[in-house]
């Protein structure tokens, strides 16, 4: 092939059974079914059972996946694990899901962006087909955030949820698939979301359990501000590569966090509701998952058709930001 692009060829999610109202966390915390929903638009949310891990439901978004794109896992040539939420520190998640589902010969490594980590991961994976090293890669984002949640601290843990969402990406059909894209971090920004203990900066010890230190901690106040200017303002940057404008794009689909900041980002790009994918309301904030999710369920009801432009946007830990613009280059 001379000329080609990087698509996305297959999708799937899996989402654990277990739902987690507002109500429940009203028995939990000092907070209400009535702020949640108008400080996040958040309704419920899905948690992993005990036994479950982030490879295990990776495992089975990527089978869905591979089933979607109509290839076997032997047919992979590299695995991406976009999380925050490893298995263990080492060895990676990816590894972890390669022994799940067999893919023996692939290569495999996890990406750590924060809640942009699936739009890093997915880059990538451009990356890798555009330079002719790999053809076949199964992307994930997937997390199992209720494992490091502080269910003491009602500023964070009424906001996150447990899921997974993979794709598969191929080489595809020229000015298709992957058309721009834009990655940008600010290090200098790190404290204001982060799990300050576990890691080697300070490792776990029974003052760090006590203290609560290695669960999420978050400045949502500064988060929110720094998401609110950078959804727009990635949205617009990358549109300028693809060349293309506002009106051009037939859906958006966020980084699902919190629907005061998607409301904003839609303002500053004058975009219309009807061309935006929520569903925070029924998962929470899924970190890395949330847009490969996001993904599924929007195919689901038909909401893409081949030649659709997609503007993928995300922001998070890091702090982080990222966008992707696509011509979806999949038949129904
Ligand atoms: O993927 C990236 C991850 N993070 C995010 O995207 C989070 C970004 N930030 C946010 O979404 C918002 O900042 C929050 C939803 C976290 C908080 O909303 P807010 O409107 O910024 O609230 P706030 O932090 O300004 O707090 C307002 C009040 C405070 O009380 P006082 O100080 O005014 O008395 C909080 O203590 O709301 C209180 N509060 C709560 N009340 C009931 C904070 N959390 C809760 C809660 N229930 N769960």
């Amino acid at each position: 092939m001379v000329g080609y692009g990087a698509g996305i060829t297959g999708v799937g999610s899996f989402l654990p059974k277990k739902v987690m109202t507002n109500s429940d966390l009203e028995k939990i915390v000092d907070t209400s079914n009535e702020w949640i929903i108008e400080r996040t638009g958040i309704k419920e949310r899905r948690i992993a059972e005990d036994d479950m891990a982030t490879s295990d439901l990776s495992a089975i978004a990527a089978q869905r996946a591979m089933e979607n794109a109509g290839i076997v896992p032997e047919d992979i040539d590299l695995i991406l694990v976009a999380t925050i939420t490893p298995d263990h520190l080492f060895p990676s998640t990816a590894c972890m899901v390669q022994k799940h589902i067999g893919a023996i010969n692939a290569a495999a490594f996890d990406i750590n962006a924060g809640c942009t980590g699936f739009i890093y991961a997915l880059t990538t994976a451009k990356a890798f087909i555009k330079s002719g090293i790999y053809r076949k890669i199964l992307v994930i984002g997937s997390e199992a955030l209720s494992k490091i949640v502080n269910w003491k601290d009602r500023n964070t843990c009424v906001l996150f949820g447990d899921g997974a969402g993979a794709c598969i990406v191929e080489p595809c059909e020229e000015g298709f698939g992957m058309i721009a894209e834009e990655l940008g971090s600010d290090g200098r920004k790190g404290d204001v979301l982060i799990v300050p203990a576990g890691g080697t900066r300070k490792p776990t010890s029974l003052e760090t359990v006590e203290e609560g230190l290695n669960f999420i901690e978050m400045d949502g106040r500064e988060v929110f501000k720094f998401a609110v200017r950078i959804m727009g303002k990635s949205s617009k940057s990358v549109l300028k590569k693809a060349n293309l404008k506002t009106e051009d794009i037939d859906l958006l689909i966020p980084h699902q966090a919190n629907i005061r900041i998607i409301d904003s980002a839609l303002k500053k790009l004058n975009l219309s509701k009807e061309k935006v994918f929520v569903n925070l309301d029924k998962y929470g904030n899924m970190s890395a998952a949330s847009i490969p999710v996001a993904l599924d369920e929007a195919l689901k009801v038909k909401k893409l058709k081949k030649g659709d432009n997609l503007l993928l946007v995300a922001f998070g830990a890091g702090l982080t930001w990222g966008s992707i613009v696509l011509k979806w280059n999949k038949e129904d």
